[in-house]
């Protein structure tokens, strides 16, 4: 009974806490996204180029992933589900179209102009953006036909997903904090280069799938 009261807490208490260390980054690319959209970055990046669609696609990208990464924890709170249901619909519906515009203005620039990595970057990047538009699809899509445990696995999904961009971040602070940067060089060909094009989502993605595994197996009971 303690423990099941502690883990009540312990869930909105790790959902805060994400929210709390992703805002710096939230912040970021706001900026980042409407400085690039309005042409007006404090200094030259190679992100913004002279084709418009792909400035467009990559800039729009970053400020609705931004609110994608501060909306979706929220959705998990269980008490902010049950007590404001027509916020969770609302918001969930803000975060689907945000997380689809982003997937596919991040394709858009991956097709256009490819990333600074290159062809390993490009198919990790392409495979991120196609996942996230397969869960968010797959999560409104089972909310609205009442799935309801469907709807969760692929909210969850789709959680691991958004916060993903975030978590590419803090793995390479992390990194460069414990290493001084081994295995990774400007033009992102490193071994720890390569292994992160899909190390920032694909390991959470096999830890939701083994917890679904594991929430799904029937419980035997002694008689
Ligand atoms: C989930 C929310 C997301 C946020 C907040 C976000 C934010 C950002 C930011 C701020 C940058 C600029 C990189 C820098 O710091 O210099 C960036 C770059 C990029 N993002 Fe995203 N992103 C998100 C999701 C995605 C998705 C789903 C895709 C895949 C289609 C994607 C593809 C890219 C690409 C291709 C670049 C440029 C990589 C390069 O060549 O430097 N992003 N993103």
């Amino acid at each position: 009974m303690k423990t099941r009261r502690a883990t009540a807490y312990l869930q909105p208490a790790l959902l805060l806490l994400a929210m709390l260390f992703a805002f710096p980054f939230v912040l970021y690319a706001v900026q980042f996204g409407q400085g690039g959209l309005r042409n007006a970055l404090p200094e030259p990046h190679y992100i913004f180029s002279d084709n418009a669609t792909a400035n467009i696609g990559i800039f729009t990208h970053m400020i609705t992933g931004a609110l994608v990464t501060l909306l979706v924890p929220l959705q998990l709170f269980p008490s902010l589900r049950a007590k404001a249901p027509r916020w969770h619909r609302w918001s969930g519906r803000i975060i689907i179209m945000s997380a689809l515009i982003t997937a596919v203005g991040g394709l858009i620039y991956i097709g256009l102009r490819g990333t600074i990595g290159g062809t390993a970057m490009n198919i990790g990047f392409a495979l991120y953006g196609v996942l996230i538009l397969i869960a968010a699809t797959q999560t409104v899509r089972h909310a609205r036909s009442g799935r309801i445990s469907a709807h969760h696995d692929w909210a969850l999904r789709l959680f691991w997903l958004a916060l993903g961009s975030w978590l590419y971040r803090v793995h390479y602070g992390l990194w460069y904090l414990a290493t001084g940067g081994l295995w990774s060089n400007p033009q992102f060909t490193g071994g720890f280069d390569l292994a992160q094009n899909i190390g920032f989502y694909v390991p959470y993605l096999i830890g939701v799938e083994l917890y679904l595994a594991r929430k799904r197996r029937p419980v035997h009971r002694h008689p």
